[in-house]
């Protein structure tokens, strides 16, 4: 339909358009030539929205567009030409679903930025009822999908999209699966046999986040905003899949509604917005009942708008504005509609969450995880009343995937409290002058090779001395499940790193103890203390030494089973991944994780340095051997010993080589039998299980 350079210049048109403000344009000529312009790319916009559904200006600009177009045909009406787009419903429509018509038509509600766009509304109101004062009522306009809902007595009978005002999709099936909608309600109690109403379906921003996450954890590319996620959740073609979206609907409007003799109710027995809503409410539905107000006259409604703006962020669903309507319905009939909308409402939109802006450098960021993550730095720009001037491009596939250049225009949204994301490169834009993102193979911080673990999306440095990570690091290494190294919590582990006594972990063992003491919080005694707990530390099963490493997917109990099958840590710098694979319980991908870390040169130096340092990196002649005296064996506990706690007894056993399990079954070897022994012990005498008491069991370990 269009060529590349066509579309590029289109784009170029469109952002001159949008600086120019119709005060600028005092005669017909020119007016002429910026409304042919306008017209030129609005065909453009539309056909990138409504047939590609690929958008490239944001909704705010798009309606900029249109605003300007609209005041100019008005301001010289022999140039508004039949085929103008301001003389048409633009149709969303798609082949997927059955079409249905609505009962009463969607129209869309027309825009206002600004209060005095509220004010010139509300003279032309008062002007076409004659009234002097008009009461409006005010709700959020909810940022989702809009939906019609038809109810025949007393039944849910269909739910439908908008479509393209007049025909919809029906979607009642996917419909159903909200739960805020009801599948009955007894609408005959008010004399109502048929009814549509119109709300929107919604997804709450904390959902979002998480179904983000888990989309991003999956590999799956996130959605860009709420709204999205609940279009996107509605069009499923299963229904048990939208169900586990948890949308929700509010509804905000009855557009048909006659009794059992077909007479309309709408504006006669029902006589205000407010009544309609508060007998949607009692039916049951969810409305913006308590999030509306009454308001006499404009500046109540202006205010009310304005309160709402501030408050936006910490309600828990997107808005992206207020709707003001006339609360008489009688009063509806006698505004009427124009071809788009009623004159009887208009939104109050707040600023924008959506901006084009170009990215102008890529920078890659080490998290305290040794995740890497691209950074787009971008042409600062205003989004919301922020200035966004960079955002987040996740990983290397969100890249590829939407294909993601230095130098490309981009649409950025911010979403309430959701970071700013990429919704789209806008690929038309392009002159041919983008470079790629190059992934970088060496860590940005310290140099060393960057690994990707099998089947994850994220690039990682494996280095564990690197210095965006190693505050962290040094805390997990002299934490209780680590090497338990009482007086170095994570607080003084920064401070200390702060201070430059902690660049490195080995750097533990070489505190500047005089330095410390001069501290201010520090005295003779807490200095004393900690470097005991330190020294004291140097001496610990190797196996706790193995989980300070913080490897990947190596937590305390893979340590411990790998501990069993070496006699020193740095052994483990010869293990393939294949030889690593047959210890029980340990896979490919924790296999291959071990196997990075001991092949990363600063990771191995870092080990020798400990030893070197008198960190015991060897299991002693004896725990090689006391590791033998229960090897194979396997233990169940029952009732309560006296001589240590459940947790304890179970690590001696894993010291001397012996397995615990939680259950009694035929591989049991011993059940060691407490204080008031549960049914363990019943079950063990029935497969024959060998029962000892706590006195036979320390005897047992005693031996050693
Ligand atoms: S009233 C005849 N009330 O905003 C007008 N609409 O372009 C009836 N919206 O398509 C609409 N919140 O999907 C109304 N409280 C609210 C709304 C609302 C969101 C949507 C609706 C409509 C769009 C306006």
């Amino acid at each position: 339909m269009y060529t590349k350079e066509q579309e590029q210049e289109l784009i170029e048109k469109s952002k001159k358009l949008l600086k120019i403000s119709p005060d600028q344009i005092k005669d017909k000529e020119t007016a002429k030539k910026i409304i042919e312009e306008l017209r030129e790319v609005i065909k453009y916009h539309d056909w990138r929205y409504y047939v590609l559904s690929d958008p490239v200006i944001s909704d705010y600009e798009y309606d900029q567009l249109f605003k300007l177009l609209k005041e100019l045909e008005s301001r010289f009406p022999d140039l508004v030409t039949p085929d103008s787009p301001t003389q048409r419903v633009a149709s969303e429509l798609t082949k997927e679903f059955p079409q249905v018509k609505h009962l009463a038509p969607m129209l869309s509600l027309e825009n206002s930025y600004n209060e005095e766009d509220l004010r010139e509304f509300d003279r032309r109101v008062r002007e076409l009822t004659g009234l002097e004062i008009v009461e409006y009522s005010v709700e959020p306009k909810f940022d989702g999908a809009g939906i019609a809902l038809v109810y025949e007595n007393d039944v849910l009978v269909r739910g439908a999209t908008r479509g393209d005002g007049t025909v919809g999709e029906d979607i009642t099936p996917n419909i159903k699966t909200i739960k805020t909608i009801p599948l009955s309600a007894k609408f005959s109690k008010y004399g109502i046999k048929t009814v549509e109403i119109r709300g929107e379906v919604l997804m709450r921003k904390d959902v979002f986040k998480k179904i983000n996450e888990e989309r991003l954890e999956e590999g799956l590319p996130p959605f860009a905003n709420p709204r999205n996620a609940a279009a996107g959740s509605l069009r499923l073609q299963n229904p048990k899949e939208v169900a586990k979206r948890k949308l929700e609907a509010f509804v905000y409007q009855i557009t048909y509604a006659v009794d059992f003799q077909n007479q309309n109710l709408l504006g006669t027995k029902i006589k205000t917005h407010y009544e309609a809503i508060k007998m949607l409410h009692n039916l049951g539905f969810r409305t913006p009942l308590k999030e509306m107000k009454i308001c006499k006259g404009i500046e109540e409604v202006i205010e009310y708008c304005r309160e709402w703006e501030k408050k936006r962020d910490d309600y828990p669903y997107e808005i992206d504005g207020m709707v003001i309507k006339v609360n008489d319905l009688s009063l509806h009939e006698k505004l009427g509609f124009t071809s788009h909308h009623p004159r009887w409402a208009i939104a109050f939109k707040f600023k924008a969450r959506q901006a084009t802006t170009r990215i102008i450098d890529v920078v890659f960021q080490v998290g305290r995880t040794g995740a890497v993550t691209p950074v787009a730095k971008l042409e600062p720009v205003e989004i919301g009343g922020v200035i966004v001037s960079s955002v987040s491009l996740i990983n290397e596939e969100f890249i590829k995937e939407k294909d993601i250049r230095i130098g490309d225009l981009v649409l950025v949204e911010r979403a309430g409290d959701v970071i700013p994301y990429i919704v789209k490169v806008i690929k038309e834009a392009r002159t041919g002058k983008e470079k790629p993102i190059v992934f970088p193979k060496n860590c940005p911080s310290c140099g060393s090779p960057l690994v990707k673990p099998p089947g994850e999306a994220v690039w990682r440095c494996i280095n564990i001395n690197c210095p965006a990570q190693v505050v962290e690091r040094i805390a997990y290494f002299a934490s209780k499940d680590a090497m338990d190294i009482r007086g170095l919590g994570k607080s003084i582990v920064k401070r200390f790193y702060e201070l430059g006594f902690l660049r490195r972990i080995p750097d533990i063992y070489r505190l500047p103890y005089d330095k410390i003491k001069q501290l201010e919080g520090w005295g003779e005694k807490s200095v004393e203390n900690l470097r005991k707990s330190i020294e004291e530390s140097k001496n610990r099963p190797i196996h706790r030494l193995i989980t300070g490493l913080s490897i990947r997917y190596v937590g305390k109990v893979t340590a411990k089973k790998l501990a069993e099958y070496i006699n020193c840590v740095e052994e483990l710098k010869d293990w393939t991944v294949e030889e690593l694979e047959k210890i029980p319980d340990i896979g490919y991908v924790v296999a291959k994780s071990i196997y990075d870390f001991f092949h990363n040169e600063e990771n191995v130096k870092t080990i020798y340095e400990l030893k070197e340092l008198g960190v015991k990196t060897c299991k002693d002649k004896e725990e090689q051997k006391k590791s033998d005296i229960l090897k194979g064996k396997s233990f169940v506990f029952t009732g309560t010993l006296e001589c240590c706690s459940r947790e304890q007894a179970q690590e001696i056993v894993e010291e001397l080589g012996g397995r615990v399990s939680s259950s009694v079954s035929r591989k049991t070897d011993f059940l060691v039998v407490g204080e008031n022994p549960g049914s363990k012990l019943e079950k063990a005498k029935k497969l024959g299980v060998k029962v000892i008491n706590e006195e036979q069991f320390l005897k047992m370990i005693k031996q050693t």
